[in-house]
């Protein structure tokens, strides 16, 4: 790009202000519609939302609420004729159900949910796919697209892979271990190269209530993945969500889940073999040789970056032959040395200390305990390990690690170089040879995020970026056809900075590099999620998640004063109407690539 090789940003937009308000905004020059709101219909059958009169059976046909991942899935190869994938990652009752939160002796205290409310809850979780057009510069939905679907916490799965009917995946509904109703909290994800839809589950922890039996067997497993959170109210009408009553249900969730989204009749299927932690995403890229590489985050303070190299290759020609890769490979834990080196340590049965001796009897106890395996190998523990995405351009790979508070200075290490880490760091990645498969590599810090304004917090944007320019938290990210990193955030809060959330375009390349510039930013209260690229460039989806959450001043639908009495219904701004978790889609006016 010539513009990089003069030394300047790779991207071509005049800077967003940063700020807070009760609406998105984008860059100048472009347009940045909503697409779909929480409790949009999805089918031709689907009832009109009436946040009054929710039922479960209604959110089951619309779509679901906190959208998160978003991926596109080309049909025939088109950039305007295609199907969008988005995760619904969770709940908030108070923003969702009417006179929810009530005064009780001057608290606002948050009442009970119902069986009614939990049901919804549990449709509003999960999935959609669904068909959209670009019509005329705009895009629609395809409300009788034949592909159309919702999945939920009650779509019936399969368990595959190392870990599918072990004993300690059985339970009273499913003597089998290999059969699962739902997947919960799913976070990032992925879109594989033969067209699948990944859904990563992340923290699976809170929906399980109860307690162990004394002495279990799974408490120690339990105990690092934090089980039972209950901060959900699932257990309280549903048996499997709690331990005292159903202790290997949470051995089914935390796992990544592959969706073939030709077949709207297709069961999921949770693909054990890329482990089981606090899934964030799983983003992959073809290797040289034809296998396929998925890098994978454990979204906890201390906890790893993953990757996965299938056993087969890639069949471009023959769909239906990749459409179980996923179920044998290798599954990798990093190791980041003082010296910049990288080292993917195998997670394998039988190596190391993986042994019977410490507890391993099968590849099944590695995969349900990834976490106290990695341990076992000393992987490097990472403030929060979010996105991992490929760049097929530049042969690199990105790594987003949100933050970490807890890190004290003696565990300061290179690759997680601040004390009191409070917004994240980025990564890169250079794998051997540019082998996106290969078992080492080399590593170093792009940015160290936060205000480049306050010395002590160490920020190391480069002088170029304004003071819109700079982020916190690192959550999700995308790369873009031409090579260029977006980076989407979780936690610009508001109280603290003054300003939100946001897509910023960061440069990797030349003397531009850690040069980052604010592009759309979202209501208040809300999250970034997404973003997305279409292959032509010329569509960019993102994900407003939680808008007006966080306030503690509380009306029916969870109206909040958070920011100096700032409050949004964002995207309707009705006031019978809740805010809504949306997709928003930008496009440039008058069409073309976004920011060249
Ligand atoms: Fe759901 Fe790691 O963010
Ligand atoms: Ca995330
Ligand atoms: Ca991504
Ligand atoms: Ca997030």
């Amino acid at each position: 790009d010539a513009r990089a090789q003069e030394g300047g940003s790779a991207f071509s937009f005049t800077e967003v202000e940063a700020g807070i308000d009760e609406t998105h905004h984008v860059a100048e020059g472009y347009d940045a519609d909503i697409l779909l709101r929480w409790g949009d219909g999805l089918f031709p059958d689907a009832p009109e939302f009436d946040p009054t009169a929710q039922t479960p059976a209604a959110q089951a046909r619309q779509f679901g609420y906190n959208n998160d991942y978003v991926g596109y899935i080309p049909l025939e190869g088109s950039s305007e004729h295609g199907l969008l994938v988005v995760n619904h990652e969770y709940t908030n009752p108070h923003l969702m159900f009417p006179g929810l939160v009530t005064l009780v002796e001057g608290a606002l205290t948050l009442n009970p949910l119902s069986k009614e409310q939990v049901d919804i809850e549990m449709a509003a979780h999960g999935g959609t796919v669904v068909e959209i057009r670009k019509v005329d510069g705009k895009w629609q939905v395809v409300r009788d697209g034949q592909y159309n679907r919702r999945i939920t916490a009650d779509t019936e799965m399969e368990l595959t892979g190392p870990a599918a009917g072990h004993d300690r995946l059985k339970t009273n509904a499913d003597a089998t271990g290999t059969k699962v109703f739902g997947t919960i909290n799913n976070c990032a994800g992925g879109v594989t190269p033969w067209g699948t839809y990944i859904m990563a589950e992340e923290n699976i922890h809170g929906y399980f209530g109860g307690e162990l039996p004394a002495d279990h067997r799974e408490a120690a497993n339990y105990d690092r993945f934090g089980i039972p959170e209950g901060s959900y109210e699932w257990a309280s009408f549903y048996d499997r969500f709690d331990v005292s009553k159903e202790p290997n249900e949470p051995n089914r969730f935390g796992y990544i889940v592959e969706v073939d989204v030709m077949d709207p009749n297709s069961m999921p299927k949770k693909r054990t073999a890329l482990g089981r932690f606090k899934h964030e995403g799983a983003e992959s890229i073809v290797a040289a040789d034809g296998r396929v590489v998925f890098y994978l985050g454990d979204d906890e303070r201390f906890d790893y970056v993953y990757k996965f190299v299938t056993s087969g290759t890639y069949n471009p020609d023959d769909r239906a032959a990749n459409m179980d890769l996923l179920d044998e490979g290798t599954l990798y834990v990093a190791k980041f040395a003082e010296d910049g080196s990288l080292q993917w340590m195998p997670l394998v049965h039988g190596e190391g200390p993986l042994t019977e001796d410490n507890g391993f009897a099968s590849q099944a106890d590695v995969i349900i305990e990834t976490r106290h395996a990695a341990d076992l190998l000393g992987a490097t523990k990472m403030d929060r390990p979010e996105d991992i995405q490929p760049n097929g351009v530049n042969g690199k790979v990105y790594v987003m690690l949100t933050n970490n508070t807890r890190r004290e200075a003696d565990q300061v290490d290179a690759a997680n170089p601040r004390a009191e880490n409070a917004f994240g760091h980025i990564i890169e990645i250079a794998e051997a040879d540019g082998d996106f498969a290969a078992t080492s590599g080399t590593w170093e810090v792009l940015l160290q995020c936060g205000d480049p304004a306050i010395a002590e917090v160490g920020a190391t944007f480069s002088s170029a970026t304004t003071e819109n320019g700079w982020f916190g938290m690192p959550d999700n990210c995308a790369v873009d056809s031409l090579g260029r990193l977006w980076v989407s955030t979780d936690g610009n809060n508001p109280s603290d900075t003054g300003r939100t959330d946001g897509l910023w375009a960061v440069d990797t390349e030349g003397a531009a590099r850690a040069t980052s510039k604010l592009f759309f930013r979202v209501p208040v209260g809300a999250e970034m999620c997404g973003p997305l690229f279409t292959p032509d460039d010329e569509t960019a989806f993102v994900a407003v998640q939680h808008p007006a959450d966080g306030g503690d001043d509380w009306d029916g639908f969870g109206r909040v004063s958070y920011y100096e009495d700032l409050s949004t219904r964002w995207p309707d701004f009705d006031d019978a109407m809740p805010t809504r978790p949306s997709v928003v889609v930008i496009t440039r006016q008058g069409g073309g690539k976004i920011a060249v």
